[in-house]
């Protein structure tokens, strides 16, 4: 059956998802951010998540008009869920989405929401207001589900066609037509969750497990710090077990696993339970940047540099290695401790666009070409570029060859390590 599918925020999620429907079924994809349409009208995705090839093969009609969507029978939204200052959910652009579908809803559409959200949310939150501004009823008129993305961006691998896709529907004749439009395009099949609070909760608890393993091993990456032990060395070591989950420490930034945990805690906290583990796991997670720049500065003290006005290099900003995704990025914590001791941060990254580093953080970013020597070194990202001639790059941006270089991720080979340089790994 081909469909007329519209898709609502063109982001790193709804592009892909744009473009594999597109390959099948005619689409009209709308942003409100009119610099993104003309971009995508003149090929090109600045997340990198779909080649420029595909870009200008594709036939969506990209579009900044909303009443474009009156056109179509299948609406997908994927529109940002942030959390706002307080760790709280900021539903302000899935209601302004949902209030835009409203206004442009017609009979018998099906509305398929795609952003993370708590447990509830589609039906409590989403359809109210896409009946307000309708003035069509829910279940009779037009219709709902979610279908939870799980795209993770910069992985070529696990894309939106080859995992596979969790759908939903408010009734079993609408899951059936969710899940037979997913299937005409995601490569892998989908899962049919039971309602739509499943597939809600099944999405908002994969970021929540995979936050709280992560915050178990910071926390032991600390205590070994105490003991001096080398945690990539312990991990190594029980990974030999065949049912150790292997987990790494490091920064947890990104609009995703750091966020969506928030979610879930809110609509715990809303129905009268206090998530203790979640809430510690976030706790443990969001202490990191600071703790590692306590812990530098201890080491440039040690190494008998001057604190104040002391040279620090950062490598990477980005939330994640060989990315351009600056959101939520935790070593802005660290930049920003390392500055309250006086110290001299430059910062750089192989990946990230200037304009939006400044802009989200007032962080000038230098080319790696221009760095000044530096009394240390923090390999805060190890983006491809950074790591591929392991030492040999990292020694030359120190002032004589010698400093302490904080490795967040454990990723140069200690064996190779040349002498002048100390090293200190969570
Ligand atoms: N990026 C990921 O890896 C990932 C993975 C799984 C799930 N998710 C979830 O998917 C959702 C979208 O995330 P993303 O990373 O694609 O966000 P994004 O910021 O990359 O893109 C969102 C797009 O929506 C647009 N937008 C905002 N408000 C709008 C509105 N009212 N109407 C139309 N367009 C609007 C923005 O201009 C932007 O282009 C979030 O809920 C996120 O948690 C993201």
């Amino acid at each position: 059956m081909n469909r007329k599918i519209g898709v609502v925020g063109l982001g790193y999620v709804g592009l892909p998802v744009a473009v594999a429907f597109g390959k099948e079924h005619n689409i009209v994809g709308f942003d409100i951010n009119e610099g993104r349409i003309s971009s995508l009208i003149s090929g090109t995705d600045y997340t990198n998540e779909v080649t420029d090839k595909e870009l200008t093969e594709t036939s969506i009609q990209f579009t900044s008009d909303p009443s474009k969507l009156k056109e179509t029978d299948f609406i997908i939204v994927a529109v940002p869920t942030p959390i706002n200052e307080h760790n709280q959910p900021d539903l302000t652009p899935l209601v302004k989405a949902s209030e835009t579908v409203g206004k442009n809803l017609s009979k018998g559409t099906i509305v398929v929401f795609e952003s993370t959200v708590y447990p509830g949310a589609t039906e409590e939150v989403c359809v109210p207001v896409l009946e307000g501004f309708s003035g069509l009823k829910c279940g009779a008129d037009f219709f709902v589900g979610y279908s939870p993305e799980r795209i993770n961006p910069g992985d070529k691998e696990h894309t939106f066609t080859t995992i596979t896709k969790v759908v939903s529907g408010q009734t079993p004749e609408i899951l059936e037509i969710v899940a037979d439009t997913y299937s005409s395009v995601v490569k892998a099949g989908v899962h049919r969750a039971s309602s739509i609070k499943v597939a809600e909760a099944a999405k908002v608890i994969e970021n929540t497990q995979r936050d709280v393993n992560i915050a178990l091993m910071n926390e032991l990456a600390l205590i070994f710090d105490l003991l001096d032990i080398d945690t990539a060395e312990v991990l190594a070591a029980a990974g030999t077990k065949w049912n150790f989950l292997k987990f790494s420490p490091g920064l947890v930034g990104g609009h995703c696993i750091g966020v969506d945990p928030y979610y879930l805690t809110h609509k715990a906290q809303a129905v009268g339970y206090q998530p203790d583990v979640i809430l510690a796991g976030r706790r443990i997670n969001d202490g990191l940047g600071k703790y590692i720049a306590g812990t530098l500065v201890k080491k440039i003290i040690k190494q008998g540099t001057a604190v104040q006005g002391a040279k620090v290099t950062i490598l990477g900003l980005t939330f994640k290695e060989n990315v351009p995704d600056l959101r939520n990025s935790k070593v802005i914590d660290v930049i920003r401790e390392l500055q309250e001791y006086d110290i001299d941060v430059q910062v750089t990254d192989a990946e990230a666009g200037g304009n939006e580093a400044l802009r989200e953080y007032g962080v000038n970013l230098i080319s790696y070409e221009e760095l000044e020597k530096a009394d240390a070194v923090v390999l805060a990202v190890p983006h491809r570029s950074y790591i591929e001639k392991s030492w040999s790059n990292i020694q030359s941006l120190f002032k004589n060859e010698k400093g302490v270089l904080v490795d967040v991720k454990s990723v140069l080979p200690l064996d190779k390590k040349p002498d002048g340089i100390s090293v200190w790994r969570l």
